[in-house]
């Protein structure tokens, strides 16, 4: 894996403003699932600050409110697929935060439907041809609009084809030539693993359809021709970069990504404090800094309220706002927390959804523990925030993560993170010193729920037992700086790195 690149050596060139699009699935506040919305939105917004000329494409999904957002329709195009496939696609726009332009791509048949990925019958079957249509719409629209982006940023496999349609569409090749692509994988665990007949569908030849690039058990793997065709390549955190270059932690994407080494690089992400701050959150029904932090035990008692619990602030709440998935250690957490919930002194609130098992499974903990735990099945920003700024502890005991993001704004809320040390926790969170009371939150390692039922006993027991410690990890928790402009300058140090790239490449 490549380090960054040194400041000094490209400050003379990160002065000039590059032109980047953005193109991916999730954009936070319009359609959003986890942390990639938060990702794309926070990234693009700094970038612009630093003065960069910077635009982000999504599809334009039913989900979406084109009124609170303003959305206006702008123009036309139409996308040439392969063979004699064509569809004319509409795009509107309208403005992140009141700065950074985001074009919608609306094409009803695609992306007109209440899910970003899924229905209630599970995955779009059609998942491959939508974000196709995506990224090959990118290229025409630029082209169109006579926008010529430095780079195109693309993200996770929806993004994937981008780099390939930019080193293999030919009619659309002379006014993007020199664009360079760079890709982040936020998530390996999510390749994009489709029917080969989505490569004729958007006209790339069988000839790709090789071992090295798309062909993968018979299928079609995005992700893997991404990471073959993208000038640069990034993830999420520097320790996850180097967990999936490992056979193991690469989940079959370890050697190809050990063959693009010199050009992937891990970055940690940032957090948005202008939507991430509980001096400012306008969702919290009171707002406290780290000098006074008197609001916080008001969110505490409206937290218990809203989920049913004791209104008392003697017990701890642990909080989780989670995608339920496998990666985020419900498995360990189903073993461990009727243990916890038995043997401590503790309450719990659950915010998230997903798979229907762990779903059934926090419906039932809520009715075996009245007024200890509290669980909200489904999707709320409002109750997001609430949970940062309310609880005490925030579970995080994911079997990986390539950053994650609620650990960093559960620091800034002072609500002490229970981690496994994986990926970007392990980067974001320093474990508690018991002799000092230094760290900013508990920390554990083995993948087992005896080790997580420990780090929660831990944290339970410095709660009753070491207030003082608490108090102080909190305030270094509240802290810790992760604004955005320090990962945003080493991704211009990539995209730097991608355009010398393609440039050498052209030249070649
Ligand atoms: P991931 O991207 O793997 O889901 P992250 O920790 O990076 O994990 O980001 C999760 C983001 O999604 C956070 O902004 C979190 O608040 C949000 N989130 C997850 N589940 C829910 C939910 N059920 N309701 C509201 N927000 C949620
Ligand atoms: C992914 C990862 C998460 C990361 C997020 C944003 O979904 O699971 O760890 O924070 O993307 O990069």
């Amino acid at each position: 894996m490549a380090t960054c690149i040194p400041r000094e050596k490209s400050s003379r060139e990160a002065k000039d403003t590059l032109r980047v699009l953005f193109v991916a699935s999730e954009c936070a506040p319009y359609a959003k699932t986890g942390g990639l919305g938060d990702v794309v939105a926070g990234l693009s917004k700094t970038l612009q600050q630093l003065g960069h000329d910077v635009r982000v494409l999504i599809p334009l999904y039913s989900l979406i409110d084109r009124t609170k957002y303003g959305l206006k329709p702008t123009t036309s195009a139409c996308v040439h697929m392969g063979g004699s496939v064509e569809h004319w696609v509409g795009l509107q726009e309208a403005r992140l935060d009141d700065a950074v332009p985001v074009w919608f791509l609306d094409y009803d048949a695609y992306f007109g439907r209440p899910g970003i990925y899924d229905g209630p019958f599970g995955h779009y079957q059609d998942n491959a041809y939508r974000f196709a249509l995506l990224s090959k719409a990118a290229l025409q629209v630029c082209k169109d609009q006579q926008w010529i982006p430095h780079v195109m940023h693309v993200h996770d496999w929806p993004g994937a084809l981008v780099p390939v349609f930019l080193k293999t569409w030919e009619r659309i090749l002379s006014p993007l030539s020199n664009t360079a692509s760079v890709m982040t994988i936020h998530n390996v665990g999510y390749p994009g693993v489709y029917h080969a007949g989505v490569l004729p569908y958007c006209g790339i030849g069988w000839e790709y359809f090789t071992r090295e690039l798309f062909e993968d058990h018979g299928k079609a793997n995005l992700l893997k021709a991404g990471i073959q065709f993208a000038d640069a390549l990034t993830t999420v955190s520097p320790t996850h970069a180097k967990e999936i270059l490992d056979p193991v932690g690469g989940m079959g994407m370890a050697p190809y990504l050990n063959n693009r080494r010199a050009d992937f690089f891990g970055i940690l992400n940032g957090v948005d404090y202008s939507h991430w701050n509980p001096e400012t959150d306008h969702h919290l029904p009171a707002r406290y800094s780290a000098e006074d932090i008197s609001g916080k035990a008001i969110c505490k008692r409206a937290l218990q309220e809203h989920f049913h619990l004791e209104t008392t602030d003697k017990l701890p709440v642990f909080g989780i706002v989670s995608r339920f998935a496998h990666q985020k250690g419900f498995g360990l957490l189903r073993e461990a927390l009727p243990r916890a919930l038995n043997s401590m002194l503790m309450q719990l609130v659950v915010l998230g959804n997903g798979d229907r098992d762990t779903e059934n499974f926090f419906r039932w903990l809520q009715s075996a523990y009245p007024g200890r735990v509290g669980a909200h099945i489904g999707f709320s920003a409002e109750a997001s925030h609430l949970i940062e700024a309310g609880s005490d502890f925030l579970l995080m005991p994911s079997l990986y993560e390539p950053c994650g993001l609620n650990q960093i704004y559960s620091l800034k809320y002072g609500t002490l993170p229970v981690v496994r040390a994986t990926g970007g926790l392990d980067d974001t969170v320093q474990n508690y010193n018991e002799a000092t009371g230094d760290g900013t939150g508990f920390k554990f390692w083995e993948p087992s729920s005896r080790a997580l039922h420990y780090c929660i006993g831990w944290a339970v027991s410095t709660w009753f037992d070491r207030q003082q410690h608490i108090v102080k990890l909190r305030q270094r928790a509240m802290s810790q700086d992760f604004s955005w402009s320090k990962s945003a300058g080493q991704y211009i140090d990539v995209y730097q790195h991608a355009l010398r790239k393609k440039q050498a490449a052209t030249l070649g």
